[in-house]
């Protein structure tokens, strides 16, 4: 479903992504772990063309595209394989929850406003927001707000969902019904990669892990072999460093 070749990308003379080669199956579900500053979000910001990268190829679903032969008409089609889940949801504040999830249903997906809505109605009881469907976004909580733009992410029907740390600007108590949701949505065969520091959440929910430092992949596997056989001591240090000592099986 995904597949990315020699990919590079500079801030400023500063290389944050160093020759990344990924690649992602269908249904499959990522987690990409590390510190920050790694280059996670450049990562997943590139591969819909948000950041543009000065080297590689990109093939989402459909579309494969050469980086440095960009076009408008290629962008486009690559972006419309994926859809995006921002930390800090990104909901249009002047439109009601239906709207939101509607809108790119009458725009670029053509369908008629009635049809958009039975839509986003579904969608939206799926994430348990339906009795919501009217309010505007300020009046929701954040980990609503976050399950809407889950909804709107559904419903453009993309290849791929990425996630960037979904559940970083929820309050404590909010951050369980969001992954509980993503959770529902790994069980149904959806392509998903997802940035995250929720490692017993990544760890439960991944099939693939990939741990990334310095702007290189530095080692990808299951669940199951990362976090308890790391092959490289960069993320034995890491996991170290982010879980508690109990949940890691390599800590004795
Ligand atoms: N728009 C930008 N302009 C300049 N430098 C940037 C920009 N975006 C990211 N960087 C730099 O690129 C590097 C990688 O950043 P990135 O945001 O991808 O890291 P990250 O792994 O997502 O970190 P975090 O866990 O903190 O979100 C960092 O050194 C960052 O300062
Ligand atoms: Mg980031």
């Amino acid at each position: 479903m995904i597949k990315v070749e020699n990919l590079s990308k500079s801030f400023g003379g500063k290389k944050v992504l160093k020759d990344v080669a990924l690649e992602v199956n269908e249904g499959e579900v990522v987690a990409i772990i590390g510190p920050s500053g790694s280059g996670k979000s450049t990562l997943l910001r590139s591969l819909n063309l948000l950041e543009e990268p000065e080297a590689g190829t990109i093939e989402v679903g459909d579309v494969k595209v050469n980086v440095s032969e960009l076009t408008s008409k290629n962008r486009y089609q690559l972006r419309q394989q994926s859809a995006m889940v921002f930390q800090h949801f990104n909901l249009f504040k002047n439109k009601t929850v239906l709207e939101n999830v509607t809108l790119s249903l009458t725009s670029s997906k053509r369908k008629t406003k009635s049809e958009a809505i039975q839509i986003a109605d579904e969608l939206l009881e799926q994430v348990g927001l339906l009795e919501q469907r009217s309010q505007y976004p300020v009046t929701l909580s954040g980990g609503q707000q976050q399950r809407v733009s889950i909804a709107r992410a559904l419903a453009v029907e993309p290849k791929v969902i990425f996630m960037d740390e979904p559940t970083s600007a929820l309050d404590p108590e909010l951050v369980g019904e969001v992954l509980k949701t993503i959770e529902q949505l790994s069980k149904r065969n959806i392509t998903l990669v997802i940035v995250t520091h929720e490692m017993k959440f990544a760890k439960k929910v991944a099939d693939k892990i990939i741990f990334m430092d310095a702007g290189v992949i530095v080692e990808s596997g299951t669940p199951d072999k990362l976090f308890s056989q790391p092959n490289s001591e960069r993320t034995r240090r890491f996991l170290m460093s982010t879980m508690e000592d109990t949940t890691l099986d390599f800590v004795i």
